[in-house]
């Protein structure tokens, strides 16, 4: 199965992508990740992607497409893939398109959860993530079961996105109108478009997304 997950910053992508990833086996990609992983090894493409994330703004097609596309592939020959943050561009949904018709594969699902703007300031501000394993956790709504120890594999060291506070959620929040919406209007001409009320607890999103991809 190869899904997309579809939503502006803090709809819930990657915690739903980690829960359909342990209840599919299917891979989660997420180009967020993978960029957050170059900028912390110091790789050029992580230094170039790094001052653009801070500032909310978009890293270039070519460069994304680059990343995650071999992975892409080598998922979608496994069991199938769950993308996180791509394609965040039309140009980035058509190289996608482009590659996986090259191999003869295609696209399940794209899953948009929907939600309000506003919300979404307070869910990434309140953000942190378990330090070793990377468990994702919020100030109030997803707190680790006994207070600062993580719930998977009990860590006590806690980290927050640099690019995780006010000014730069709201630029990410314009460069998702601006330049991923319409994405959505790209795959809805396809027939592939599903949608899940992202605004509901966490659980009940989740068996919103397990519903529509069966
Ligand atoms: P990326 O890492 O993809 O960030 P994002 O899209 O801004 O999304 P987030 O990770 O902030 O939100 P999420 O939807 O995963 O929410 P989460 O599940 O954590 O991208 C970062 C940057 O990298 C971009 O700005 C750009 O610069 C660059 N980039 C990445 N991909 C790119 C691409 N393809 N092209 C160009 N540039 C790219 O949830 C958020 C919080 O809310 C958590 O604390 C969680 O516990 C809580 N929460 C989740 N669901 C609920 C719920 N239902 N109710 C209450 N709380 C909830
Ligand atoms: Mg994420």
């Amino acid at each position: 199965m190869n899904l997309v997950l579809f939503g502006p910053p803090g709809a819930g992508k990657g915690t739903q992508a980690k829960r359909l990833e342990e209840a599919y086996g299917i891979k989660q990609l997420s180009t967020g990740d993978m960029l957050r992983a170059e900028a912390a090894e110091g790789t050029a493409v992580g230094q170039r992607a790094d001052a653009l994330m801070k500032e909310g703004k978009l890293v270039p097609d070519d460069l994304i497409v680059e990343i995650v596309g071999d992975r892409l592939i080598r998922e979608a020959k496994r069991k199938g893939f769950i993308l996180d943050g791509f394609p965040r561009t039309v140009p980035q949904a058509e190289a996608l398109d482009g590659l996986l018709a090259r191999k003869g594969l295609a696209l399940d699902h794209v899953v948009s959860i929907e939600v309000d703007d506003e919300a979404m300031v307070e869910r990434i501000t309140g953000r942190f993530t378990c330090a070793r394993c990377g468990a994702g956790y919020h100030d109030t709504f997803q707190r680790p079961k006994v207070d600062g120890v993580c719930d998977v594999c009990g860590s006590t060291e806690f980290k927050r996105r640099s690019d995780d506070n006010e000014a730069t959620v709201r630029q990410r929040l314009a460069a998702y109108h601006d330049e991923t919406e319409p994405v959505l209007r790209h795959y809805e001409h396809q027939g592939l478009v599903r949608k899940v009320d992202g605004m509901a607890a966490i659980d009940d999103v989740t068996a919103q997304l397990e519903a529509v991809v069966g």
